[in-house]
C-alpha cells in the first residue's frame, strides 16, 4: 500500500535554511536517552540499513542502528527478509544520488514478499528540496524520509510511520545540535570512527555538504577522550576521528583548544592506532605536524584535498590557498614526517575549466607525487553557488581529462608503493583477504592496504610485515617474527 502525504509529520527540507550561520553557541544535549514503552516496536522484527558516502555516513549508520537496537530491532543480513530498510544516502555527486535512485526502485519488489515492511530514505540526499519532491512524486511506497537532523527523533518518526496511513516526512534544515546521548552499535570491532566535530562552514562553491549538515560545531574535548579511553577498553585498536575539516576543530568552542590540543590527548591515551580525516590544507597548524611527528599512535598517513592545481579554479571553488601555498605545507609535511603517506582528492572539469588549468592539475599530480587520490568528475549540486556558472566544457572533454588524470595518480602511487619493497610494515590485520580467503589483509600504518600468506589468529593483532611486491593501491608481502 503507498501512503498519503500527512501534515503533522510532514516537515520538508529548505535550503534557504541550510545555509544560515546564526547561532555562535550549540547546544550539546546530554540527557539519558530514555524510550518510552510506546516505542519499543522492534520484538521480534529486524532492520536493515544501506550507507552511500562518507564516514560521517558510516557513522550515522551506526547511531541509526544504536536507536533501533534500543527499540528492539535486531540487525538482519538479508534485506528480502528485513521489517524496517532503510537506505542512507549521500548527495556530493550526482552518480551517488542515481545508485540511490536505483535502490528505491529495487524495494518495491520485496513489498511483495513483506506488506508490512517499512521504506526509508535517510541522510544528505534528503537534506535537498528537490529530492524530497522526486521521492514523493516517484516512489510512493517510501513509507519514511528524515535527515541528518532527525536522527535523534527516529523511534517518534517510526512510531508514526506504523500508526497513521500517511507517510512520513520529516526533515529539519539548521544549524544543528550536538548529541551526546545517542546510542550507538558499532559495526567492526577492531576500527572505530569517533566524530570530534560534524558540519562544515567552508562552503567551498562546489560542495553540497555545508547544507546537509549544519554549521561547524565541536564536540567537547573531555567527550571526546571519554570515548576514546572506552574504545580502547573495549579492545579497539583504531580510532579514525572525524570532521569535515578536523583543522578547525574547537574553533567554535573558545574553550582555548584545538585539534592539535585533541590529537595530543588522544595520543596519550595509548591507544595504538589513531588516525584523522579530512585535513583542509587551510590552517593546517605548525602544532599539529608536531604532534604527528612526536607520537608513534598517530598514524603515518595525511589526506590532504588539492582539488586543482590551478590558482584560478582554486579560487573559483572559494578553497582559500594557493597551488604555492599548498606545495609549501605539502613539501613541509614529507620533510617533518618523512614516512608519511599524502593522498588527495581532485575534481577535474570545475565549470569552464579550461585545458591549461587542468594542466596545472596534472603538473601537481606529476610534481608531488601522491601515495594516492580519489579523483571525481565536477558534477552541479543544486543549490551550491558553482552550480549557477554557466559551463562550456563538454562531458567527453571533462572525461578525456579525467582519464589522463587517472592514468598520472595511477603511476605516482605505484612509484611510492615500488619504494615499500625490502621494508617492513606494521599491518593491523583485519581477516581473510577478499579476492582469497588463504590471504590475510589489513591496513599499514601509512593506509597501504597489505595482503600476505598467515595464520587467521592473525586477525585483530598488529604484525610486521616484509613487503615483496608493490602494485598500485596494493602491497604484497610475508609477515616476519
Ligand atoms: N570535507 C572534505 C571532503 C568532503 S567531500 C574536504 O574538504 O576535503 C569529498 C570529496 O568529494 C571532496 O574533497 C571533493 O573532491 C569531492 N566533491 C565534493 N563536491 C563535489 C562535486 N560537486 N563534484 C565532484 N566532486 C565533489
Ligand atoms: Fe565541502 Fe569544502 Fe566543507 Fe570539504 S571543506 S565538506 S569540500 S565545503
Ligand atoms: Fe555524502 Fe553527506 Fe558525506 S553528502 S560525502 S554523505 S557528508
Amino acid at each position: 500500500m503507498n501512503k498519503k502525504d500527512y501534515s503533522e509529520y510532514f516537515v520538508k527540507p529548505s535550503l534557504k535554511e541550510a545555509v544560515k550561520r546564526t547561532k555562535t553557541t550549540t547546544e550539546i544535549v546530554k540527557d539519558e536517552y530514555k524510550l518510552d514503552e510506546k516505542y519499543l516496536l522492534g520484538k521480534d522484527k529486524t532492520y536493515f540499513i544501506r550507507t552511500f558516502g562518507c564516514q560521517a555516513n558510516l557513522r550515522d549508520e551506526e547511531t541509526i542502528a544504536g536507536i533501533l537496537e534500543l527499540m528492539g530491532y535486531t540487525k538482519s543480513e538479508d534485506i528480502t527478509k528485513s521489517d524496517i530498510i532503510l537506505l542512507n544516502t549521500c548527495a556530493v555527486r550526482e552518480n551517488a544520488e542515481e545508485r540511490v535512485f536505483g535502490e528505491v526502485g529495487h524495494l518495491k519488489a520485496i513489498r511483495q514478499i513483506n506488506p508490512d515492511v517499512i521504506f526509508g530514505v535517510c541522510g544528505c540526499m534528503v537534506q535537498q528540496e528537490s529530492i524530497v519532491e522526486e521521492i514523493l512524486k516517484r516512489a510512493p511506497h517510501i513509507d519514511l524520509i528524515f535527515g541528518t537532523h532527525n536522527i535523534n527523533r527516529l523511534p517518534e518518526l517510526i512510531y508514526q510511520t506504523y500508526m497513521s496511513k500517511e507517510r512520513v516526512v520529516e526533515v529539519f534544515s539548521k544549524e544543528g545540535e550536538v548529541y551526546e546521548n545517542l546510542p550507538v552499535k558499532r559495526n567492526d570491532s577492531l576500527k572505530a570512527w569517533v566524530n570530534i566535530m560534524y558540519g562544515c562552514d567552508k562552503f567551498c562553491t562546489y560542495c553540497i555538504v555545508p547544507y546537509t549538515r549544519g554549521k561547524e560545531r565541536s564536540r567537547l574535548l573531555a567527550d571526546i577522550i571519554e570515548e576514546v579511553k572506552c574504545l580502547k577498553e573495549q579492545g579497539y585498536k583504531e580510532v579514525t576521528l572525524l570532521g569535515q575539516n578536523v583543522n578547525a576543530y574547537g574553533k567554535d568552542l573558545k574553550l582555548g583548544y584545538d585539534f592539535a590540543t585533541l590529537l595530543e590527548e588522544c595520543a596519550k591515551t595509548g591507544i595504538e592506532r589513531i588516525r584523522f580525516t579530512t585535513s583542509h590544507p587551510w590552517n593546517f597548524t605548525d602544532r599539529m605536524v608536531d604532534v604527528i611527528a612526536k607520537y608513534d599512535n598517530i598514524m603515518n598517513h595525511i589526506h590532504l584535498p588539492i582539488q586543482s592545481g590551478s590558482d584560478e579554479i582554486l579560487r573559483k571553488m572559494a578553497r582559500r590557498y594557493t597551488y604555492a601555498e599548498y606545495k609549501e605545507l605539502y613539501n613541509k609535511l614529507r620533510d617533518t614526517l618523512p614516512n608519511c603517506s599524502i593522498t588527495t582528492d581532485i575534481i577535474v572539469g570545475f565549470p569552464n575549466e579550461t585545458e591549461e588549468q587542468f594542466q596545472k592539475t596534472l603538473d601537481a599530480v606529476n610534481e608531488l607525487e601522491y601515495d594516492s587520490a580519489f579523483t571525481f568528475i565536477y558534477s552541479p549540486r543544486e543549490g551550491t553557488p558553482a552550480a549557477k556558472m554557466v559551463d562550456n566544457v563538454p562531458m567527453e572533454v571533462k572525461k578525456e581529462r579525467f582519464n589522463r588524470l587517472v592514468e598520472a595518480v595511477t603511476r605516482s602511487a605505484k612509484k611510492r608503493n615500488e619504494a615499500y619493497v625490502g621494508k617492513v610494515l606494521k599491518v593491523l590485520v583485519e581477516g581473510p583477504s577478499k579476492k582469497n580467503e588463504d590471504v590475510l589483509s589489513g591496513y599499514s600504518e601509512e593506509n597501504k592496504l597489505v595482503n600476505f600468506k598467515g595464520s587467521k589468529d592473525l586477525v585483530g593483532k598488529i604484525v610486521n610485515v616484509k613487503i615483496t611486491l608493490a602494485k598500485s593501491w596494493t602491497l604484497e608481502g610475508e609477515a616476519i617474527e
